[in-house]
């Protein structure tokens, strides 16, 4: 397909590389990031994750090799051969990553025959593609490589033997392990190998393929059904520093306002505002800490994005204003699809300027959603987020705290969008095969871009459907799972991947969304769950309701224990948030993360990382009482009882129905706040710091929680250090905004 390299030539950081039958680009874009592309289609990136020049004076070398071109960083060395083969190799010479050379030999093929006999009972033999794409590249896989990533694809943590597909889809079936795509399309994967680890962020928005040795365990395949070649190779010297090079190419989570971190209530059926008065005073009653109530669609008149159903909120204003006084943040769900309606002031506008997708005979392209026959807003374009972003006023104005976008995948109940409706690419014309992956992209920053104009504080926003480098305009959840110990579990290696993947505000929704909860299931969940990030308790219409006090006293007292947990770390999620914001690291992280050569945590699917600090091991079998924990190197100490654990072993711990399993490692100083019922409710709440025995030093930030003043200075920051006597050392590093009244240290 390539031929012979023929020519090269060195331009600043690119190499054009000249091969007999088409022309190739090899560009050093950090010394630890490389991107490949092949202008198949065109000869711009055509990026939609990556904002800016993000390329950074390198210096290198470029010489020739036996058969081969060879450059050279600070940190890799690239061989380029004949025919376009890459190796990537560290500086050591440590062959990091090859393109695979020898012809491709499925482990198995169905003829057409065997297809035809197989669907005749109905089984689906839901291949990813065909195997071989317009677009792809072939790699060498190693005995031992392990792969993670790929934002919230199901099953276990390790993808490798398995295959994917991204192609942005709302399922609301029962997810399985065995489901080729979900709602995000998140390219980038890592390959942790014996002696080395490397990123791959394959850009393309196209529908792409991923099969990681499922085809065979000798390679692995990535590849699309159209665009450019275009992929980064990403290097470091560990996992963190692979993950912090991805996000510093495709952007991080900016620090979100802290009330997000709390509880937030949600149910597609919350419909009056008798409801939402009522669960306002019932979680004060029930002294259960929470920060926001979200409002499902059953707030909007017959289901059009911009209007207040009014027989059932009269007075939205004085509702949200009221529950503002109790410390409620209201967050309202937006939908992208528009109701056709004669009129209707969205749909005409949006019809009189151009706004909505279009069939390629000029029509404005119908399909339908809850409001039934609904229109598109094409996103891609920018003036069509500006005045999606403007019409937000609608909520701000109201008081509303935050957005919530859902159906962005975009879900259409007529059946799929055909590939060539025609969308906009920025300023140029797109189809809807190339811009199907970042709509939800696209909506958000929509979302972002226009709360943060309205309001000058720090968006909150949520999406169903994402791409790559979402993470700078909106949090996610994991979509409808349900109420099954099948999901509790799934959720972990799902929320671990996203985070690899750069997408580090994340949850899945508590107790399940899809059918009926029990008092075991949602205690359980309530243990795992307010370790993630988005905090949320939703389910769905017609299944039983997941207000805690709904299940018994002890129920009840589980779930305040739980969520008053969170409410007393919020210090330390916060500090996650802001180590976030500039290294990219998720706040749950697989142990992979920090743990890479212990082979024990590479496949570890039932635990997790809170931060570098706290291990959570979290029920997830109905009727348990005791769970195995794998502790890594090190020791740790029960959260509950303080007891000592040695590390690189297993342990059998007791796990009461009130007790998930959560150790601290050695030496940590862990930052707590005093109890409250919402952000905020203290005006100026005290540090409390947990000092756990060995020696050790934390960081910890601290600013107003809402706005951007911190960019331009308006922060503390503090180092803390502990050698083990009781005697922790308090440095300022940083000081721009007011004191602790106090801080109280606890030494455990
Ligand atoms: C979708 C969302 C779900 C929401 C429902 C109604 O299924 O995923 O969270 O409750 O739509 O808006």
């Amino acid at each position: 397909m390539f031929g012979p390299l023929l020519q090269y030539e060195q331009k600043e950081q690119s190499i054009i590389l000249g091969y007999e039958e088409r022309t190739a680009i090899i560009q050093v874009v950090t010394d630890k990031v490389i991107n490949v592309f092949v202008p198949f289609v065109s000869k711009d990136h055509r990026s939609k994750a990556i904002e800016g020049d993000k390329q950074l004076p390198v210096s290198f070398t470029l010489a020739k090799g036996s058969g081969c071109l060879i450059l050279t960083t600070e940190s890799l060395i690239c061989k380029i051969y004949d025919n376009f083969v890459i190796d990537f190799y560290d500086r050591d010479g440590v062959l990091l990553c090859a393109d695979y050379r020898g012809q491709r030999t499925p482990r198995f093929q169905l003829d057409e025959s065997a297809l035809e006999l197989l669907k005749k009972e109905g089984h689906d033999i839901n291949m990813a593609g065909n195997g071989n794409y317009p677009v792809q590249c072939v790699k060498k896989l190693d005995a031992h490589d392990c792969i993670y990533g790929l934002g919230d694809k199901t099953g276990v943590l390790n993808k490798r033997c398995y295959e994917y597909e991204n192609w942005n889809s709302d399922i609301p079936d029962p997810h399985e392990d065995s489901f080729k795509s979900l709602y995000k399309s998140v390219p980038f994967f890592i390959t942790l190998k014996e002696n080395g680890v490397y990123g791959i962020f394959y850009d393309n928005t196209f529908k792409s393929y991923f099969n990681f040795g499922k085809e065979n365990d000798g390679y692995y395949c990535f590849g699309s059904d159209d665009g450019n070649l275009d992929y980064f190779f990403i290097g470091g010297k560990d996992m963190p520093e692979v993950v912090q090079n991805y996000t510093y190419l495709t952007g991080r989570m900016p620090l979100p306002q802290k009330w997000a971190l709390g509880y937030h209530q949600s149910r597609w059926g919350y419909d009056s505002e008798e409801t939402f008065r009522g669960l306002a005073d019932s979680f004060r009653k029930h002294r259960i800490p929470c920060d926001a109530l979200h409002f499902d669609i059953d707030y909007m008149d017959h289901y059009k994005v911009f209007t207040w159903n009014k027989e059932r909120f009269s007075d939205a204003r004085t509702l949200l204003s009221d529950l503002k006084k109790q410390g409620f943040k209201a967050v309202t769900i937006l939908d992208p699809g528009v109701k056709v309606e004669k009129d209707y002031p969205i749909y005409e506008e949006g019809i009189a300027n151009d706004y909505y997708a279009k069939s390629p005979d000029g029509r404005v392209y119908v399909n339908a959603v809850w409001p039934g026959d609904a229109v598109y807003p094409d996103f891609g374009s920018p003036n069509v987020r500006k005045w999606w972003g403007e019409h937000l006023r609608f909520y701000t104005d109201l008081g509303v705290g935050g957005i919530w976008n859902d159906m962005n995948e975009p879900a259409s109940f007529n059946g799929p969008l055909p590939d060539d409706i025609v969308f906009t690419d920025e300023g140029r014309p797109s189809t809807h095969a190339e811009m199907h992956n970042v709509y939800g992209h696209n909506m958000a920053r929509a979302a972002y871009e226009g709360w943060q104009n309205l309001t000058g504080k720090r968006p909150f926003v949520i999406t169903r459907a994402c791409y790559s480098g979402s993470q700078k305009y909106t949090t996610v959840w994991t979509g409808d799972n349900q109420s099954l110990w099948t999901h509790l579990r799934m959720a972990i290696p799902q929320q671990c991947n996203l985070g690899l993947s750069g997408i580090a505000f994340i949850g899945a929704d508590i107790g399940g969304f899809g059918a009926d909860t029990t008092p075991e299931l949602l205690t359980r969940w309530i243990e795992a769950g307010c370790f993630s990030p988005l905090f949320r308790n939703h389910c769905a219409k017609g299944c039983m309701n997941q207000e805690p006090w709904l299940f018994g006293e002890e129920t009840l007292a589980i779930y305040r224990k739980y969520v008053e947990l969170r409410y007393s770390l919020l210090p330390y999620f916060y500090d996650l948030c802001r180590e976030c914001e500039l290294t990219g690291l998720p706040l749950i992280r697989p142990l992979v993360l920090h743990y890479e050569n212990d082979i024990n945590v590479r496949n570890l699917n039932d635990e997790f990382l809170a931060g570098e600090h706290l291990l959570v091991a979290p029920v997830i079998e109905q009727g348990a009482v005791k769970r195995m924990v794998y502790l890594p190197e090190g020791t740790w100490y029960d959260y509950w009882t303080h007891e000592e654990y040695q590390g690189s072993q297993y342990h059998i711990v007791d796990a009461p129905l009130d007790t998930c399993p959560i150790f601290v490692k050695a030496g940590t100083i862990l930052p707590k706040a005093p109890a409250q019922m919402y952000v905020g409710e203290i005006e100026d709440p005290a540090l409390i710091l947990d000092v756990y025995p060995g020696t050790g030093s934390y960081k910890h930030y601290q600013d107003n929680g809402e706005d951007f003043a911190y960019r331009s200075g308006a922060y503390n920051e503090y180092l803390f250090r502990t050698d083990g006597t009781r005697n922790l050392e308090i440095t300022k590093l940083h000081k721009g905004y007011k004191e602790y009244p106090e801080i109280v240290v606890n030494y455990i």
